[in-house]
């Protein structure tokens, strides 16, 4: 990023979080002191408290989240010192243990050294989440576990990770700091982090052996504060129900699992008018709100999340702040017309700070013109 931008960005970031911190009165001599570094080095090292709040404000400008009614209880664990990814991949369990809370979520945000001027990149985690299923190709070319970790799958057998060979398997963690070796680790999984899924009336369904883990941690995203890249920087917060019940087991490009709950349902696959699959979805969904539940850990419904984001709305605009969102990722994956904000429009602008996605060091995936895996534009 040029000087220039880095300058414009931190004074606005400085005087908004300032502002809102209500330490107006140590701006200017602060300003000061980071205009003479950014001169000097083409970035500036922000104070734990002006990260902390920028990362919540980039959480606050989440256009996709519909969970953005709690950003400012944000925790923010600063692992900026940290030198290398064997020392990071405590912090990592650390994040994983802290955040679980035996089921008791809190959002957390470990945020690690930013990408320096002149560096091709910053420190990376290379998966989409910390705790992911590993997917595979059979030999008869079937899919066994997750469609959407192929990649990641195929890299880590390829340096001779062994797999169970179960359709929900946990994939390793790769993470990489600038000129150094990529290091790869399972990471230390907290009690009860797994949830076996079972229906509240549908004995039969348990025997379907459908799983999946309690807590999405985001770890490949950049977070960007004033001008100022964290390229590694998870975070988490809980799940939404219909996150895993209607996107993640029955998309048919991840688990597909309607046809098989639909037989066991009875119910007529052969025609859109019997609305099978809507039946299906509704009793899917309800399996995992039950399940998280039954195992005691944090998750929300459709309906509260929606009527928490209209809640949201009120809040930010009795700050005088007007609120963005992108309206397609907002409404839920399931009786979206059934819940408030189908109704509504939103401003998709982009502010900062906020979260980017970053291209996918994974080699297989490797997509940009120079064809080095970290090369970053
Ligand atoms: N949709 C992603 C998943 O199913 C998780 C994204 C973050 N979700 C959240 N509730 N914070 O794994």
């Amino acid at each position: 990023m040029e000087t220039s931008k880095v300058v414009t960005r931190a004074e606005e970031f400085l005087r908004t979080a300032y502002h809102e911190l209500g330490i107006m009165d140590q701006f200017p001599s602060r300003w000061d002191t980071v205009k003479q570094e950014i001169v000097d080095t083409g970035t500036w090292t922000q104070t734990t408290e002006e990260v902390s709040h920028g990362a919540r404000m980039a959480w606050r400008n989440s256009n996709r989240c519909i969970g953005r009614l709690f950003w400012k209880s944000l925790k923010v664990v600063d692992a900026r010192h940290v030198q290398n990814a064997n020392d990071a991949f405590d912090f990592l369990d650390n994040h994983l243990h802290y955040a679980f809370n035996s089921g008791e979520i809190r959002s957390v945000i470990t945020i690690f050294k930013q990408k320096l001027p002149g560096q091709d990149n910053g420190p990376r985690i290379w998966n989409n989440q910390l705790l992911s299923f590993a997917g595979q190709t059979k030999e008869d070319g079937s899919i066994l576990g997750d469609p959407l970790r192929l990649h990641e799958t195929k890299w880590f057998t390829a340096r001779g990770w062994h797999f169970q060979g179960t359709a929900f398997d946990l994939l390793p963690v790769a993470m990489q700091w600038p000129d150094q070796e990529v290091c790869v680790r399972q990471l230390s999984l907290p009690e009860k982090m797994i949830v076996p899924l079972e229906h509240p009336d549908h004995p039969w369904f348990s025997a379907l052996g459908l799983q999946w883990y309690g807590l999405p941690v985001i770890s490949d995203m950049s977070l960007e504060i004033g001008g100022v890249k964290y390229t590694a920087a998870p975070f988490n917060g809980w799940y939404m129900g219909t996150e895993i019940g209607s996107r993640n087991l029955c998309d048919a490009h991840r688990y597909d699992i309607m046809p098989r709950v639909a037989q066991a349902m009875g119910l007529d696959t052969s025609s859109n008018w019997s609305l099978w699959k809507d039946r299906v979805l509704v009793e899917v969904n309800r399996a995992v709100l039950f399940s998280f539940h039954k195992q005691g850990i944090k998750i929300s419904n459709h309906h509260d999340s929606a009527m928490q984001f209209l809640h949201f709305e009120d809040t930010e605009t009795s700050k005088g702040r007007s609120i963005t969102a992108d309206w397609s990722w907002i409404v839920p994956p399931l009786s979206g017309s059934a819940t408030a904000v189908f109704h509504k429009s939103y401003d998709n602008t982009v502010l900062d700070p906020n979260f980017f996605y970053q291209e996918s060091p994974f080699p297989s995936q490797r997509k940009n013109k120079t064809g080095c895996p970290f090369h970053q534009s």
